[in-house]
């Protein structure tokens, strides 16, 4: 397919490389132009706008939050002004329930095709190709994205055909897993304070909880590292924001996501905003005077 690629970040850059990969025509555009060169160097075509990037069948994005995808999508020269009619927008950023529905309206009254498929997965897996992506909209545009999202994922579900659907459930998803960061960072508190190896405790838990959440955030605050960030601080606290602006709609209390927004607030407060998300797990191991 002829493909254009919005947002050359920790995950954009990965995922577009498998795009080209698989065969793919791809035109790329991202704010800061040289982070493309290596795209570049393997084949894809360098756009100086936004609008350059949209003369294809199809174009992802993949974007900071939901000021930057209005920004590029709706604003002036914007994804929508661009696309043809026909043609499909996949929007893969972490946004709000309201912009996704919001999109998926726009992209209608212009005669376009718009897909929400938020993915699960750091800067690794993309790079292996082996995200996990959850898909709303509807039937005609999955069909369309399914040949560049199986070049970029291992698994693809379809919550159905309302878009936001789909940025529900990633948001839930981020939910647990911040929580899962939280509770292994007052697990290693415990255990600092007790005189336990972190490492020792790491290969432990490795054998209670082989799961991909528990083995990379374990090892990530067992090793205490929190740079470069793989999945920058703020854009958790971002997802936290968002999760709790759902749940505030939907009227779901989630105590837990109060105290998470709390902890990115703690971490913000300290300079945490270079360092990856994870780093709300060594905020117990301070307030337990471990560190
Ligand atoms: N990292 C992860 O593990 C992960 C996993 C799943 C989902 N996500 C979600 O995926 C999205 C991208 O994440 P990421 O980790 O790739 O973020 P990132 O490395 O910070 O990249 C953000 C992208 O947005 C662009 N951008 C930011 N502000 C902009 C502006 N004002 N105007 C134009 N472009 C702007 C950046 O352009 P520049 O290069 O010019 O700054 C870059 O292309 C986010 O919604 C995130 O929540 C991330």
């Amino acid at each position: 397919m002829k493909v254009g690629f919005i947002g050359l970040g920790n995950m954009g850059a990965a995922m577009a490389g498998n795009l080209l990969k698989a065969g793919h025509e791809l035109v790329v555009y991202n704010r800061s132009p040289e982070k493309a060169r290596g795209l570049v160097t393997q084949g894809a075509a360098l756009a100086a706008s936004v609008s350059g990037a949209c003369t294809g069948e199809a174009v992802m994005t993949m974007l900071a939050n939901d000021d930057v995808v209005e920004d590029l999508v709706l604003g002036r020269e914007g994804v929508l002004a661009s696309l043809r009619p026909g043609a499909l927008h996949i929007s893969s950023s972490t946004i709000s329930m309201p912009l996704s529905q919001r999109l998926a309206h726009e992209h209608a009254q212009h005669g376009q095709r718009y897909l929400a498929a938020p993915v699960f997965g750091r800067p690794e897996a993309a790079a292996a190709a082996q995200l996990v992506i959850v898909t709303g909209g509807e039937r005609s545009a999955l069909q369309a994205a399914n040949p560049l999202l199986e070049a970029i994922g291992r698994k693809i579900f379809v919550v159905g055909e309302t878009p936001e659907a789909a940025n529900l459930v990633k948001l839930s998803g981020n939910f647990l897993i911040a929580s899962i960061i939280e509770s292994l960072g007052e697990a290693f508190a415990l255990i600092a304070k007790g005189g336990i190896d972190r490492h020792q405790y790491l290969e432990i838990l490795g054998s209670l909880f082989n799961v991909p959440a528990y083995n990379t955030y374990g090892a990530l605050i067992a090793n205490r590292r929190f740079e470069p960030a793989a999945f920058a601080a703020p854009l958790g606290q971002k997802d936290i924001r968002l999760l709790l602006g759902a749940a505030e709609r939907l009227n779901v209390p989630m105590p837990i996501a109060s105290l998470l927004r709390d902890r990115f607030l703690t971490l913000m407060a300290h300079g945490g905003e270079h360092l990856d998300w994870a780093a709300i797990g060594e905020l117990p191991a301070k307030d337990a005077g471990v560190i």
